[in-house]
């Protein structure tokens, strides 16, 4: 509590600008930040006892600015656990935005198709996930002045943005799948009985991120919603090797569409 209040003063002691909404850039998407309005950008590594990303490709920022007439804070790299950071640090990030002003969150990711029917470069709008395999940002003593100490989760992903989304796609022509994403903790891929498993369990898709957020978002409040880009079939459903290089290859690949989507979402909700 008192390290998320001494790293928000920071930031206001740099910045005033109050977020409406904020989006986490996966794998691909980084060069949107590129794209907006900008009116602040502050490191990670300035804002003390904040992880910092060390993905490919990912930059480690917040990006302030207008996007499509609405107000914005970007992460632009976000911290995943096989880094070696815990549930706890990954949640960090999520309730500093929260704490800047923004309630509505936007997820991206790059993720393994497990459903059969989806193909590398399709988009999947996150309809619910599966957490049991990555520990929850929440145990420990409870932050009451973010939230419960049980959340709800039976409308993780906020059905209101939910149809919304769906409703921009259809206008913009961009089709959307929609699905269960299960987050492993990396960095390994999975292997083929592990996919088996997972689609058994319900997943469509599977990524080393974005669960973590959610929970941690909707415990502070924010309104969420998730996309998943299809990177790549997951483990065992090509006989063939997977590398971090096709996932980077294909989110880069599909960056343009990706870019064009997620501005539809924000002028959506
Ligand atoms: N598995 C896990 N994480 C991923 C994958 C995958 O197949 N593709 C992109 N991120």
């Amino acid at each position: 509590m008192r390290m998320l209040k001494k790293q928000l003063e920071y930031i206001r002691s740099i910045t005033d600008f109050v977020p409406e909404i904020a989006i986490v850039l996966g794998s691909g998407l980084g060069a949107l930040a590129d794209k907006i309005d900008v009116k602040a950008i502050i490191e990670y590594s300035e804002i003390e006892g904040l992880p910092v990303s060390t993905a490919p490709s990912h930059k480690g920022r917040f990006v302030f600015g207008e996007l499509q007439d609405k107000t914005v804070v970007l992460m632009q790299g976000r911290v995943h656990l096989y880094a070696g950071y815990s549930s706890k640090q990954i949640a960090n990030p999520i309730r500093l935005m929260r704490l800047m002003g923004a309630d509505k969150l936007i997820l991206t990711n790059a993720a393994g198709g497990i459903n059969k029917d989806f193909k590398p470069g399709d988009f999947m709008l996150i309809d619910d996930h599966i957490s049991c395999f990555v520990s929850s940002p929440l145990v420990g003593k409870n932050l009451d002045f973010l939230g419960t100490r049980f959340p709800d989760m039976s409308n993780a992903y906020n059905k209101g943005l939910k149809a919304a989304i769906k409703t921009a796609a259809n206008n913009s022509n961009i089709e959307l799948k929609s699905g269960v994403y299960v987050q492993l903790k990396g960095p390994q891929f999975e292997t083929p009985a592990e996919i088996k498993m997972l689609s058994t369990l319900g997943a469509d898709a599977v990524g080393m991120s974005t669960v973590i957020e959610t929970i941690a978002a909707v415990h502070c409040g924010f309104k969420v919603c998730g996309i998943s880009l299809i990177t790549n079939y997951a483990c065992g459903i090509l006989d063939k090797p997977l590398t971090g290089e096709e996932v980077e290859e294909t989110a880069s690949f599909v960056a343009p569409k990706f870019e064009k989507l997620i501005k539809e979402i924000v002028k959506a909700i």
